[in-house]
């Protein structure tokens, strides 16, 4: 499998595939790759000739400085990973800061029409300009023809959405389903982060997230959302930071229920320090 680290050598190759008329599929992450990672690569080799995964945390998205330090960084088991699912048809695309950034490792200041300023735009200071600088650069990089990202982070997905239209960018994004651990715990890579307590306590995230969908079935939101901070208000270990539900196009929480709209409920829990989010579709 192909490692590239430096702009001038993905571009050239992605040339060369144009040339020969393959398509390319893109998908970006932050390494420490895991099956939710996997699901997305797979969904991309099926839809394109060739797919580009990008292995880079990403300095500019992090608030916290130590969750940065300690973000895993694990090349070589991703590249073993990866070349499970294709020896072939894999690029990956592993770039330093300096090569990306080129000694200026910044943000832009992007205007997401108000989707970056809820839920994770409020609790991680500057987060959606780091993603939005990064992610516009890997497509103006890569040029791929198709970029597919995680309904994990729907609010992501939602703002990469907004970037490339605002921005007038040549790519399709596809939005591809929460894969998640047999006992409901969404995939993460932070999860490997958990200590044995917490990992046996954080499926509770999940089981609260489907108990507070049956619940919008009957219920008003308030009393939703007040039943779901009073389950973490109990829990000995994890401690709630946000529970909202929102309309899923403009990401506002709901005021009223409507039938004519969708919404889904959004989580972001402390698990120790350990900072995990999940999302589920609630009609
Ligand atoms: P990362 O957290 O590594 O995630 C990379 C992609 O995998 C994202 O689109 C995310 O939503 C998706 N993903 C992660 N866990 C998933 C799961 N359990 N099920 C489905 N999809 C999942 O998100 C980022 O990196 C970064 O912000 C990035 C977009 C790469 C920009 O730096």
């Amino acid at each position: 499998m192909e490692i590239y680290s430096e702009k001038q050598q993905i571009t050239d190759a992605i040339d060369g595939l144009k040339a020969k008329k393959q398509t390319i599929g893109m998908v970006p992450t932050m390494g420490a790759l895991h099956n939710g990672h996997l699901q997305l690569v797979k969904k991309a080799l099926t839809d394109n000739d060739k797919v580009v995964v990008s292995i880079f945390v990403n300095p500019t998205q992090f608030d916290d400085k130590d969750d940065l330090k300690n973000y895993p960084r694990t090349l070589e088991s991703d590249v073993n990973l990866l070349s499970t699912v294709s020896k072939t048809n894999i690029l990956v695309y592993a770039p330093t800061v300096k090569d990306i950034y080129e000694g200026n490792a910044v943000s832009q200041n992007f205007d997401f029409d108000g989707l970056e300023f809820e839920m994770e735009g409020k609790f991680r200071n500057g987060h959606f300009n780091g993603v939005g600088t990064i992610v516009k650069r890997f497509f103006d990089i890569v040029k791929p023809h198709k970029g597919y990202f995680g309904e994990k982070d729907f609010q992501q997905l939602t703002i990469i959405k907004k970037l490339v239209e605002k921005y007038d960018i040549p790519v399709t994004i596809v939005g591809c389903k929460i894969h998640r651990e047999p006992n409901g715990l969404a995939m993460s890579s932070r999860n490997t982060r958990l200590k044995p307590d917490y990992k046996i306590a954080a499926p509770f995230i999940y089981k609260t997230l489907k108990s507070a969908k049956e619940k919008f079935g009957i219920k008003s939101a308030t009393k939703v959302k007040e039943w779901v901070e009073k389950q973490f208000a109990k829990h000995d270990l994890l401690v709630l930071e946000y529970f909202i539900i929102a309309d899923v196009k403009t990401l506002q929480p709901i005021k009223r229920k409507s039938n004519k709209k969708a919404y889904r409920a959004f989580i972001a829990v402390y698990a120790d320090d350990i900072r995990l989010i999940d999302n589920i579709a609630l009609n």
